[in-house]
């Protein structure tokens, strides 16, 4: 079943468009607000929205600028101290700032501790807490176990309850409603409702992607499905998609995400044997993409932050069968292991050698050390013996201490041998070679850097590009 309950401008449905898409206008014209609201159109109530973290407070303030009434929820009480005087704690994200304020100066945006009661006085609940995974690489529950704890007792009748965390399949239904019917004594799809519904922004980018990306939503049953699409259709300009239930939303994030960590190990094998008969594996994706069927993504150092390495992981918790699945996680994983071969072949060995990371978050523009690339290539080439000093322009030097390595300054003079860059930050365009005199290899982990002139004396290591590339670019630059 796919019900459009709101169409996109870009046309009848996005469902497997591209990822170039426009941003739709507000088509929303002044809603009443009801009490309580029971998904007529053209209504609004008031929504509670569980985690205002990196995701949660994006959202809490775009649905108060779309008249909703919002509470954020939150364990942390500066987080809740900062939305109650209209700030917002999350720095990154454009645009976020100035809802945040506007929604709490309109009284519209307000936080609070305690769960059960923004729960009980709200006619929608968003549960947008992480969900992780453990030592054995099993879902973490700790935090969503608490927050639907916390939010249980205030679950009334006609109560809309709406996953937003990524979840293994089946655990809306099976894992979580039992709890909420349990608490309030009530039958979800009758007496409340209870949804699934992805969230899928891309951090930097969520304000705008929630006037993009197609809304997923799937209910525990029929009415659920239709109430949660409600909600939404009420809030976003962008698509509301209806599918046949929780069970679908839930699989459809994880196909999302498992698909795109597949197609990175995919690129990471390719760009291996790119490396090995000398071929340039961008120039190939490039070509081999020009067929449309083909969206090979790009190799790498590795996937990092807290979704695409952590979803596979969620399939394989339930399906252990997808040997694929768990395969590219191994691919990815070892990227790591290439490129401190590729120094170590360069150097003749790693001992007491000091190697410098560039980028120690999982991408730049975005604070986030969760399952970073930079983590274990710090441990690991530090266990080899180099003497390693990192950078990132988003970390204090006491993170950068953190990590392992020792903080360096940029712009300084360094006695590295050896450059790993782990994100693509345009700033490392800007590195003065001049103040690296003793550098003999620049390994460029997300080949960022693979037009940078280079002195004459440091071998280029792209991944899948060979340095023959840039042995080419030095001749030309020094030729001028
Ligand atoms: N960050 C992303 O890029 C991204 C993208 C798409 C989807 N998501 C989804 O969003 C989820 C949350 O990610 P995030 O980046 O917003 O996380 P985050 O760590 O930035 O924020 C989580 C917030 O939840 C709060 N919290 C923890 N336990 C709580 C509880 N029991 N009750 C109330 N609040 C509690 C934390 O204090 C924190 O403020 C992810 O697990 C993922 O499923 C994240």
């Amino acid at each position: 079943m796919k019900i459009t309950t709101r169409p996109s401008s870009a046309g009848p449905s996005l469902l497997g468009g591209s990822i170039e898409l426009p941003v739709n206008p507000c088509l929303h014209g002044p809603a009443r607000r009801v009490a309580p609201w029971t998904g007529e159109v053209g209504t609004t109530g008031s929504v509670a929205v569980v985690g205002a973290g990196k995701m949660g407070l994006p959202l809490a303030a775009h649905f108060a600028s779309h008249g909703w009434d919002v509470t954020a929820v939150d364990v942390q009480e500066s987080v809740v101290a900062a939305i109650n005087e209209g700030r917002s704690h999350v720095t990154e994200e454009p645009g976020l700032a100035e809802l945040v304020r506007d929604a709490h100066a309109a009284g519209r945006l307000r936080a609070t501790l305690d769960g059960a009661a923004a729960a009980r006085e709200a006619d929608v609940v968003v549960l947008i807490v992480p969900v992780m995974l453990d030592d054995e690489q099993q879902p973490d529950y700790r935090y969503m176990d608490a927050a639907v704890a916390s939010i249980a007792p205030g679950v009334h009748e006609g109560s809309l309850v709406i996953f937003e965390t990524t979840l293994p399949v089946g655990d809306t239904r099976h894992r979580f409603t039992p709890r909420l019917e349990a608490a309030s004594g009530l039958r979800a799809d009758e007496a409340f409702f209870v949804a699934f519904s992805p969230e899928r922004l891309y951090s930097g980018a969520a304000l705008r992607n929630l006037a993009t990306y197609p809304k997923l939503v799937g209910g525990v049953g029929a009415a659920s499905t239709e109430r949660a699409a409600r909600f939404y259709a009420s809030v976003l300009d962008a698509e509301v998609v209806a599918m046949s239930g929780a069970e679908a939303a839930e699989f459809s994030k994880l196909a999302d995400t498992t698909y795109r960590d597949v197609n990175i190990a995919l690129a990471n094998e390719f760009a291996r044997y790119a490396d090995r008969i000398g071929v340039d594996v961008q120039e190939v994706i490039a070509a081999a993409n020009s067929q449309p069927y083909s969206h090979i993504h790009q190799p790498g150092l590795g996937v990092g932050g807290h979704c695409i390495p952590v979803y596979p992981h969620f399939l394989l918790a339930r399906a252990p069968e997808m040997e694929l699945v768990a395969l590219s996680r191994r691919v990815n994983d070892g990227q790591v292991g290439v490129a401190i071969r590729a120094i170590q072949k360069a150097l003749g060995g790693l001992e007491g050698v000091p190697v410098l990371v560039l980028g120690v978050t999982y991408r730049h523009g975005v604070k986030e050390l969760a399952y970073s690339r930079a983590l274990p290539l710090i441990e690991r080439l530090a266990f080899h013996g180099a003497s390693v000093s990192a950078y990132d322009p988003l970390l204090s030097e006491d993170e950068i201490a953190r990590t392992g390595a020792t903080p360096y300054r940029w712009g300084e003079p360094s006695d590295a041998r050896a450059i790993v860059t782990q994100t693509a930050d345009p700033l490392w365009g800007e590195l003065d070679f001049g103040r690296f005199p003793a550098l003999e290899v620049l390994f460029d982990g997300r080949n960022s850097l693979r037009d940078v002139a280079l002195p004459e004396r440091v071998a280029y290591h792209g991944v899948g590009v060979p340095a023959a590339r840039q042995a080419g670019r030095r001749a030309a630059v020094g030729a001028r």
